[in-house]
């Protein structure tokens, strides 16, 4: 296809800095902005990220995610990660490179296998939210951070008990701080990835913080009962590509640092929004927790699904043209990225009737409602390139939610709805997700349907 054809669909005036500027503080209020304006299909210029069409059409969205992945690059289109990630992580690479990295890491997500973490999930939720104090203020999306960051690095580094699992743990802590600083995001954003990885600063701190990663590879690649550990860096270390070669210490780095920053902070905030919608409709609340002490499972998935069309923690995913692409009726360049917008289509009043309102029942059949679209309902993106994580996090997700609200009650600090917060790459409540705890009444027995019990349950 002839570039000279090529034709971008309009976008807002203002310097590609002030859209910049905007982009990094109210990228969901720019993109309603220019949907008003311009229709489903818009463009913005981003500094250092190049031109986006941003799209909220669903049958483009298809038409982007059963693409040609060796025409729509996603992994070039994340290249602002690098830093953190490093150069061999899944989310970075593109074509053969991506794909076979993505086979080594697709078993241990596997359905069977990740059910099998919902024991260790339900008792490092219930022991955390244990500790929560009762009748006072309280941010719950900190605290929904160190649930999952445990559940994270107990699922994926096998991460226990002990002086040198608490170094791991202190840097891994470090690490996530500085991939999710509004310093560092912007640095990003202005400066660009390479030129950051080059600042003295920002590679000191990557060594220090690689050290003790490189260590625990060492001691588990020596370790006599890998092949009973059920972790996922136990399993990647035993995986082999297809030409039998074992996983390098450098890929096994930066697949098990994008697992824990792809991972942690995406499913605390979508637990922490979902904590805010529900404390904001204490009748769905209650419907909420009746239904987890009966055993019922149906409305607490509606629930997942429904914060996660809301409230997306991720507002965009981006494939960057490798050549000139009829995409949505016109022909766009090499080197723009068509950008589907999660935050857009999942607002659409055509799918999504009153879609501003939480609705939980809209998902469940049983009460004419519809299951979730490929196209239309993509919080963990699609295609070739969607989330590995989305069942391990959606499980996840629902065993918090099942230990929470069938230990507590909660109630809104502030009588109006938090506004989204952008930082770094996420959307946040503003306010953190501040309610006001109270024990339930059967506190002390916790829902008869959670993973946990029902392990203790068979174990006695
Ligand atoms: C609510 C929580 C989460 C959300 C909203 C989320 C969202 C996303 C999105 C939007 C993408 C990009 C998809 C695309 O480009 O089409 C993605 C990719 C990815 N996510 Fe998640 N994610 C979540 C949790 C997780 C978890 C728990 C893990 C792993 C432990 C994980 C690992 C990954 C990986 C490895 C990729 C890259 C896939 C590839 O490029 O092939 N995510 N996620």
């Amino acid at each position: 296809m002839r570039e000279g054809i090529a034709q971008l669909p309009p976008g807002p005036r203002m310097p590609r800095a002030l859209q910049t500027a905007i982009w990094m503080r109210k990228a969901q209020w720019l993109m309603d902005t220019c949907q008003a304006r311009f229709g489903d299909m818009f463009t913005l210029k981003i500094a250092n990220e190049g031109t986006w069409v941003i799209t909220s059409d669903p049958d483009t969205i298809k038409q982007v995610f059963t693409g040609d992945p060796s025409k729509l690059h996603a992994g070039e289109a994340n290249r602002i990660l690098l830093p953190v990630l490093g150069p061999n992580s899944v989310l970075l690479l593109d074509d053969e490179r991506h794909l076979s990295q993505r086979k080594l890491l697709l078993p241990p997500f596997h359905g069977e296998r990740m059910q099998r973490y919902g024991e260790l999930m339900g008792s490092i939720a219930a022991e955390e939210i244990e500790r929560w104090p009762l009748g006072e203020p309280y941010p719950l999306r900190p605290r929904m951070q160190a649930v999952t960051l445990e559940i994270i690095l107990r699922a994926v580094f096998g991460v226990d008990e002990g002086p040198r699992m608490e170094h791991l743990r202190d840097e891994l802590r470090r690490l996530l701080d500085l991939a999710t600083s509004p310093l560092h995001g912007t640095l990003l954003t202005v400066l660009g990835p390479r030129r950051v990885m080059r600042l003295p600063r920002s590679r000191r701190e990557r060594e220090r913080l690689d050290r003790p990663i490189y260590e625990e590879i060492a001691r588990r690649r020596r370790a006599t009962d890998l092949a009973e550990r059920e972790d996922i860096m136990s399993l990647l270390l035993q995986a082999t590509h297809e030409d039998g070669t074992p996983m390098s210490d450098e890929e096994l780095r930066d697949e098990l640092v994008t697992l824990l920053v792809a991972g942690h902070e995406t499913t605390a905030n979508a637990l922490a929004w979902a904590a805010e919608r529900l404390c904001r409709h204490p009748e769905k609340l209650q419907r909420l927790s009746d239904e987890v002490a009966a055993g019922d499972g149906a409305y607490l998935d509606a629930v997942v699904q429904e914060t996660l069309r809301l409230r997306p923690v991720i507002s965009i995913v981006l494939r960057k043209l490798v050549e000139p692409m009829q995409i949505g009726g016109r022909v766009l360049p090499a080197g723009v990225s068509i950008v589907p917008s999660i935050h857009l289509v999942h607002r659409r009043a055509d799918v999504y009737p009153r879609p501003d309102e939480f609705l939980p029942e809209r998902f469940l059949e049983s009460e004419g409602g519809k299951a979730p679209g490929t196209y239309t309902w993509i919080p963990f993106g699609g295609g070739i390139r969607r989330c590995l994580g989305a069942a391990f996090a959606q499980f996840e997700m629902e065993v918090v939610l099942r230990e929470l609200v069938s230990r507590r009650s909660l109630a809104p600090v502030r009588p109006r709805s938090e506004r989204v917060y952008r930082r770094a790459i996420t959307e946040t409540p503003r306010h953190d997700a501040e309610v006001v705890l109270a024990a339930r009444e059967q506190a002390a027995t916790p829902s008869s349907s959670s993973p946990a019990r029902e392990a203790e349950a068979l174990a006695a």
